[in-house]
């Protein structure tokens, strides 16, 4: 096995200035905010305002921001993955367009679509990059304009959702810090419960799609919940079996926000106690590929070296996971 590690050594966040709040979403559609903050956690959600704007927008000023704090050079980057299900455009990649956005030259680039456990499946791919020893700065992107693709008239899906992007660099440690395990999982059967009807090869956009609202997400909420619940509580639990570890000796779990019940049954399994739990849903919503960047970011300067991590997702797809990592470095906005 590989002595390099991959050390997450900076994370930078960026979430739009517009705050779409519970109250002024139930003009939209029939809800309260006493229903969206009792069934969600959730109490207003950032939304990317303005023509032409994409994911891309949102994830060039996290990168900006990221390269400018770790001093580094575009020119230095080996390596860009994007998360996203909400790419500016069907091809190219968005993590293309970032890239050139921020004059990146010397690297190759590309998305990954794995829903809301997108960001961990692109920053277990990327670790493995940087552990073969070829690559020594590489971004990890997760980001979605979850706006683009939510039916502000559907007020099952409309409530949970918000825009935002993170990145983060990776770079080679040797001294065993950094991304320790990993455990992804996929379960394609569970499709039929959340996905995004129209506008791939299946069925290409349409008039007829358009009248019928496909272009928007389509969620079986309460299976989706079931699944969630249960899968990203195991796969917690299961990468915390697999390293030894109990629950004294984790410092924080960094879960995906879709929401806080969910969160709340999996820091209960893993035996946390709310301290350790990084919890920013009820200010952001559920931004997909964004939302644990998003609570690196914020919860920065509280990280020390040598802090245990767990960072666990599930999304559509269905696609989970959990990764451990021991932390590199302390933290400082
Ligand atoms: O991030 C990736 C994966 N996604 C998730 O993990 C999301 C998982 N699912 C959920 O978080 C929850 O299922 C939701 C938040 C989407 C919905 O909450 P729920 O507690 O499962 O509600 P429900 O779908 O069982 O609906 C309960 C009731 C229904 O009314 P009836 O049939 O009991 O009369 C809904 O029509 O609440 C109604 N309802 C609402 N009422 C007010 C549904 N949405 C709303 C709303 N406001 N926004």
């Amino acid at each position: 096995m590989s002595s390099i590690k991959a050390a997450i050594t900076g994370i930078q966040a960026y979430s739009p200035d517009y705050v779409l709040t519970n109250n002024e979403l139930a003009t939209l559609v029939d809800t309260t905010d006493e229903w969206i903050n009792t069934r969600t956690g959730i109490k207003e959600r950032h939304i990317l305002k303005g023509e032409g704007l994409g994911t891309s927008d949102m994830a060039v000023e996290a990168v900006k921001g990221l390269l400018k704090k770790t001093n580094t050079s575009p020119d230095e980057i080996d390596l860009v993955i994007c998360a996203t299900v909400t790419p500016d455009m069907v091809y190219p990649a968005t993590a293309n367009i970032i890239s050139d956005k921020v004059g990146i030259k010397n690297a190759f680039s590309f998305d990954v679509n794995a829903a809301c456990s997108g960001f961990i499946y692109a920053l277990d791919i990327a670790s493995k990059y940087v552990e073969s020893g070829g690559y020594k700065k590489v971004l990890v992107i997760g980001g979605d304009k979850m706006s683009s693709v939510v039916d502000y008239t559907d007020r099952t899906t409309c409530i949970i959702f918000g825009d935002a992007a993170g990145a983060v660099m990776l770079e080679p440690s040797e001294d065993g810090y950094g991304i320790q395990d990993s455990i992804l999982k996929v379960d394609g059967s569970g499709r039929v419960h959340l996905h995004q009807k129209a506008g791939g090869s299946v069925k290409p956009a349409s008039m007829e799609t358009v009248a019928n609202r496909e272009h928007f997400v389509y969620q079986q909420g309460q299976a989706v919940f079931k699944f969630a619940v249960t899968n990203m509580a195991d796969v917690a639990v299961e990468v915390m079996e697999k390293n030894n570890l109990e629950s004294k000796d984790i410092a924080w779990l960094v879960p995906h926000q879709a929401n806080l019940r969910i969160i709340e049954a999996t820091a209960r399994r893993m035996g946390l106690e709310k301290e350790k739990v990084m919890i920013n849903i009820q200010k952001y919503g559920n931004t997909t590929n964004g939302t644990i960047p998003m609570c690196l970011y914020e919860w920065e300067d509280q990280l020390k070296k040598g802090d245990n991590i767990i960072l666990s997702a599930f999304g559509g797809g269905f696609t989970w996971g959990a990764i451990y990592i021991k932390w590199a470095y302390d933290g400082k906005k």
